[in-house]
């Protein structure tokens, strides 16, 4: 009897669906927010240095993340190929998140340390130069473009302000990190901060690869 109200009333079936599918989806999401394995650091991971940092906004501008993701699923074919599948611990950084679905690439999420920084100079200038298949475009101009330092300090300050709101037992910056940190800029191209990012990709977990 009242099953039929509800299939012959439109608006009120769709107010149940969508309370019925919030229910199923607050279940997954809250207690995400409580585990300590998914808000707290892993072991050994630290907060970017100045010059990961805005290599990895560099990363977001040229919009490296339209063809790399950044998360290894527990799937054998990926553990084989990209080495220790992504924990939820690794990311506590990370604001916002890059972890992406699209791979027009191969997946970044522990690309630190698999080459050297010349190499990636190298492929960043022009992917053909060391892997004559590759259909990556190059970014010849981040090696000419010096870095911008005006906004570092205020960068690091919006850090520590999301990482204190999301994250269980993270580090933040000092002050006397922030104070410090233009001058740890100075010299310095994009590409390198690019390379210095890259290189700290997933490096927190040992990986056999
Ligand atoms: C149009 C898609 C595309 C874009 C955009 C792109 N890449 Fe790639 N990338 C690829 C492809 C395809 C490969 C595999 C061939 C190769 O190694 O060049 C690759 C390979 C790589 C590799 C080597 C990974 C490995 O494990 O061998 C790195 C590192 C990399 N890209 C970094 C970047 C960075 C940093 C950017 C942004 C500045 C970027 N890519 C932008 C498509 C892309």
């Amino acid at each position: 009897m009242s099953h039929e109200v509800v299939e012959k009333n439109v608006g009120l079936m769709a107010l149940l669906i969508l309370i019925v599918i919030s229910i199923g989806g607050l279940v997954e999401i809250i207690p995400l927010f409580f585990i300590k394995d998914t808000t707290a650091p892993v072991e050994g991971l630290k907060p970017y240095t100045p010059l990961q940092l805005e290599g990895r906004d560099i990363y977001i501008r040229e919009s490296c993340n339209a063809c790399h993701s950044q998360m290894i699923r527990p799937f054998r074919a990926e553990t084989e190929r990209y080495g220790h599948y992504s924990v939820a611990g690794e990311f506590v950084y990370d604001h916002p998140f890059l972890w992406g679905s699209k791979r027009t690439g191969p997946d970044l999420a522990r690309v630190g340390g698999r080459y050297s920084d010349e190499w990636h100079r190298v492929h960043l200038i022009n992917p053909r130069f060391v892997v004559p298949e590759s259909n990556m475009p190059g970014f010849p101009w981040l090696a000419e473009n010096k870095l911008d330092t005006s906004l570092i300090q205020k960068k690091m300050r919006v850090m520590n302000k999301l990482i204190a709101a999301t994250c269980n037992g993270c580090q933040t910056y000092s002050e006397e990190e922030i104070a410090k940190a233009p001058e740890a800029l100075e010299g310095h191209t994009e590409m390198d901060a690019l390379i210095a990012y890259l290189q700290s990709l997933g490096t927190s977990i040992k990986t056999v690869r």
